[in-house]
């Protein structure tokens, strides 16, 4: 086991996971679409990632789509008792591999059913629901309708869980009026803060937050100060941005996704890392304009 415990827990629904996970979405094939160059080098990096601690792993059924979720069932199962796997429905695949919305009850239902299946499970811990008002920045929008069709599966017991993504402050709060919300999943790294007071508000009610792109996603970051910063504490780039997201907020896990059993370790390493104030200030000045 490594340093993965060295961050902490966090509540995700009624379980405590450790705060540095893994986001599966790098496993499928380019442009998340299609099978993987190297399907066990992507068995290999889900089972590094348990191996060294790691207890919480996001998916979709719709990266690949299916086969994500095909590779974690056939690297992981039977599941560890501690392992929480959250995935998210809303969306399906063009055939030129658009992400479109997927709203309707019977595609919502269908993507429930997707999952357990291709997953290997009679009952998913946690789905996001993933707005697609606008497939790049969250929009306004009423949710009811489909939120209300994802809280009526987790009635029937398919579904433990239920989280937002993609999703604005109004959203949250609409959606916390339908049902129990236990994470919301948005962008935010330390370049795209837009997040920050639904952060902190989130924080206050010990809802989870949990940021995808942490490292940039598909435009890693970069910068100057960030990497002085990494020099000068003998870290790489990548585990400052986490390590920082760590101390951000109590309540935010973290998802970092890779397709490299090195770049999965030198991520759960930042668990470790303590960035001091004067790093944190100089840090802070790099996205406050979101
Ligand atoms: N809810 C949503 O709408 C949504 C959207 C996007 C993603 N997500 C979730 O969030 C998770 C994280 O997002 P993401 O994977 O897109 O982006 P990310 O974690 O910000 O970055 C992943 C990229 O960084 C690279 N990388 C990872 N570790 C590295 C390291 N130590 N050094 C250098 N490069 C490194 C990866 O390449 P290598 O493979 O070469 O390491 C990959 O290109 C996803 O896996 C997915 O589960 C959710």
């Amino acid at each position: 086991m490594s340093q993965t415990t060295a961050a902490g827990t966090f509540s995700l629904g009624d379980r405590h996971v450790k705060r540095l996970g893994y986001g599966a979405m790098q496993l499928a094939g380019p442009g998340v679409f299609g099978p993987p160059r190297d399907r066990a080098a992507a068995i290999a990096v889900l089972r590094e990632a348990v191996a060294q601690g790691v207890d919480h792993i996001d998916t979709s059924d719709f990266y690949g789509p299916h086969v994500t979720n095909q590779i974690i069932r056939e690297a992981l199962a039977p599941y560890p008792d501690d392992l929480v796997i959250v995935t998210k429905i809303g969306a399906r695949r063009g055939e030129d591999a658009s992400w479109l919305p997927a709203f309707s009850p019977a595609e919502l239902t269908q993507a429930v059913h997707d999952n357990l299946r291709n997953l290997g499970v009679d009952v998913l811990d946690v789905v996001n629901l993933r707005l697609m008002f606008d497939v790049h920045a969250p929009a306004e929008g009423s949710i009811e309708a489909p939120l209300t069709v994802l809280a009526d599966l987790q009635r029937q017991g398919k579904v433990r869980h239920v989280g937002l993504s993609h999703v604005t402050p109004t959203q949250v709060a609409e959606g916390r009026r339908i049902c129990e919300i236990v994470c919301v999943q948005n962008q935010y790294n330390l370049a795209h803060r837009a997040d920050d007071a639904l952060i902190d508000m989130l924080a206050a009610d010990g809802i989870a937050y949990v940021p995808f792109f942490p490292l940039g996603g598909f435009t890693p970051l970069q910068s100057s100060a960030l990497s002085e910063v990494a020099q000068q504490l003998g870290a790489t780039p990548m585990q400052v941005a986490l390590a920082w997201l760590l101390q951000r907020a109590p309540n935010i896990l973290l998802i970092p996704g890779t397709s490299s059993v090195a770049h999965l370790r030198e991520n759960l390493a930042a668990a470790a890392l303590t960035l001091p104030s004067e790093v944190l200030a100089k840090l802070d000045g790099i996205g406050r304009t979101g």
